[in-house]
């Protein structure tokens, strides 16, 4: 039973759907909080700072292929003559897309870009950043929730479609949840269009392992951050010390899960509400999918694509898959 009253309202209206969602997912057995939440301006810097550590391999791989392959990448793309868009969803700075962006343009390809992300700072840095860069660039920004935006999006226009889902973020999705995600998107699509969606591969279950708990203790803070944050916008009380990153990944199903592990038994006090947490009880924070190459094909002809293309970096750690709608 939730009783608020009008001191904890102040901090329960700037930040409802977070707390809501806090509250629910804090009082579910077992206890969970959703990933989305990671990235406060805190996370943002925690996250830059993973992606830049040795044992964090994703985003170094993907690089190389968008750097190394890009004229490969644009030469499979079904957009012969036509005017075409390219849509990206969640976009961050645009550090891989650029390549094909560049090459496109320096190719005098007659294309849109269109990328589509949540946060207003987002699209305004990039909408800069870009035409900085690309002076040329036919630019269309989008604020918004990613499917919302794409549908509206799309009834605007009858032009062939490319939609890059870069980044590896599908994997932040149940294998069941990004099956639905890859159906929506097709629906949104007419046959011919196509997407790159960016997996990483399973591989050695220690190099796994350690990009998600790494030794520099930098997914341990980003991981803790999540309390923090809900310390500091809604008003919580988890005593951080009490709480430990643990991380596991299980080369069976293919998940990295990243748990918040705690320590005693404790309540931790939201506004209106009191948490019991048992000692050794985990808060299930985050999965982390890998897929075989297998199971990448299989789940394109299972949500109205084809697999027309698969790029991968040196070590075959990561995949960038090129699909096309039937
Ligand atoms: C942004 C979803 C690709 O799951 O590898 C990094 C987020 N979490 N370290 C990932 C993350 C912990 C990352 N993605």
């Amino acid at each position: 039973m939730i009783s608020i009253d009008a001191e904890e309202c102040r901090f329960i209206t700037k930040s409802k759907d977070f707390y809501f969602d806090v509250v629910q997912s804090l009082t579910e057995t077992p206890k969970r909080l959703s990933s989305k939440y990671f990235y406060d301006k805190n996370g943002d810097s925690l996250f830059e700072a993973i992606m830049m550590s040795p044992d964090y391999y994703l985003t170094k791989c993907e690089m190389e292929i968008f750097t190394c392959q890009t004229k490969q990448i644009i030469d499979r793309l079904a957009i012969q003559n036509t005017d075409f868009e390219l849509i990206e969803l969640g976009p961050g700075n645009c550090a891989k897309s650029i390549h094909l962006l560049r090459t496109l343009s320096a190719a005098n390809v007659s294309f849109n870009f269109v990328p589509i992300d949540i946060s207003e700072n987002v699209i305004n840095e990039l909408q800069s950043f870009l035409l900085a860069q690309i002076p040329d660039l036919r630019l269309n920004g989008l604020i918004g929730d990613y499917f919302d935006t794409l549908a509206s999006h799309c009834l605007l226009t009858q032009k062939r479609k490319v939609v890059l889902c870069l980044g590896g973020n599908i994997g932040n999705m149940t294998v069941a949840e990004s099956n639905q995600f890859c159906k929506i998107l097709r629906g949104y699509l007419q046959p011919g269009d196509q997407c790159i969606i960016g997996f990483d591969l399973v591989k050695n279950p220690a190099v796994i392992k350690l990009a998600y708990d790494d030794s520099e203790g930098l997914t341990r803070a980003f991981n803790l951050n999540l309390l923090e944050r809900i310390n500091r916008e809604l008003d919580g009380d988890f005593n951080i010390e009490q709480f430990e990153h643990y991380c596991n990944y299980d080369p069976s199903t293919g998940a990295a899960k990243s748990y918040l592990v705690c320590l005693s038994d404790m309540v931790v006090n939201l506004p209106g509400v009191s948490i019991h947490f048992e000692k050794d009880e985990c808060i299930w924070t985050e999965v982390s999918q890998k897929y075989s190459k297998i199971q990448i094909r299989q789940m394109a002809s299972d949500n109205g694509f084809i697999h027309s293309g698969e790029f991968l970096d040196t070590k075959s750690w990561f995949m960038d898959a090129l699909w096309t709608a039937v």
